[in-house]
């Protein structure tokens, strides 16, 4: 597991003061790997200048991020060539000063890649973010030359940062929106991630059965299908062919839980129960064929 503490935009002195004083606490007592600090309106409201940056680099943050007011101060189109832990957004034009993405490692040899990207509804009309993004991880892939990769979207419309959420799921490890100042509660997990309390692995897999737009949920289990109880139990339990999601529920039956079938039936998503002890159960499940019960309308 990788501990990150992201701050989105620190504003003027009183921000810097929070971050010098805090980020030391913070990093011992959440024993941080990584502290990102998004720095586009440390000197005042307006940019970054080196003496800000080197404070916050010293006190332990990581790397710093920017954003439309990355150049307010005119020394960071100098000082940002020299600052490999600056970065400015990636979909800047060509020939831009600096970098937009950079990979930082930690004394454990862990290594984060941060790539900072602007967005362009309601800002400036910039290169497509998406495919910015895209070929920075495309460049850096996860799990082969970086341990995570973290992707500060520095936008203003929540719709865009969600979209750009949903292209990188899977391949970035954590987006993060700044540049807006308003505090929101709509982060989330997505599809490719993991972690539901509350939820037994068959209702996850109907969950993300529905929000990947599966055509199945394929069942692996001990038996051959869906009895009517118990079969190692009971000699009497019949086994069934086919159910639909309703009988499964009415007749509640124990091979899954009512949440999943209830689920699968309200995304239409049929259940295939099968053993998994059968040689070629799985390909034989997968065409259809073989001993299964199968749940569907
Ligand atoms: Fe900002
Ligand atoms: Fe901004």
């Amino acid at each position: 597991m990788i501990r990150l503490l992201f701050i989105g935009d620190v504003v003027g002195r009183s921000g810097r003061a929070a971050v010098l004083e805090q980020v030391p606490l913070l990093r011992a007592r959440w024993e941080l790997d990584f502290v990102i600090v998004n720095g586009e309106n440390a000197a005042g409201g307006f940019g970054l200048t080196e003496t800000l940056l080197e404070e916050f680099l010293a006190v332990g943050v990581d790397a710093v991020t920017l954003g439309n007011h990355a150049f307010d101060q005119r020394e960071a189109l100098v000082f940002i060539e020299r600052q490999p832990r600056l970065i400015r957004p990636v979909n800047f034009p060509i020939g831009t000063p600096g970098r937009g993405a950079t990979v930082v490692e930690n004394a454990k040899g862990t290594r984060l890649l941060v790539v900072n990207v602007m967005g362009r509804i309601f800002m400036d009309a910039l290169d497509d973010p998406f495919a910015a993004v895209k070929r920075e991880l495309a460049l850096c892939p996860l799990g082969e030359m970086c341990d995570a990769a973290v992707v500060d979207f520095h936008a203003e419309a929540s719709s865009e940062k969600w979209a750009l959420a949903h292209f990188v799921d899977g391949k970035a490890s954590l987006i993060v929106g700044t540049h807006t100042h308003t505090p929101s509660a709509d982060h989330r997990i997505l599809a490719g991630g993991t972690g539901n309390p509350f939820f037994t692995t068959d209702t996850g897999a109907a969950l993300r059965a529905a929000e990947l737009s599966c055509d199945a949920v394929m069942k692996a289990t001990q038996v051959d299908g869906i009895y009517s109880a118990d079969p190692k139990k009971d000699p009497t339990a019949t086994r069934f062919d086919r159910l639909s999601h309703d009988e499964a529920i009415a007749r509640k039956l124990q091979v899954m839980d009512t949440a999943a079938f209830a689920l699968a039936r309200d995304n239409d998503i049929p259940i295939v129960v099968f053993s998994v002890n059968e040689p070629g159960a799985i390909p034989s499940a997968i065409l259809g064929k073989g001993r299964a019960t199968y749940v569907m309308p």
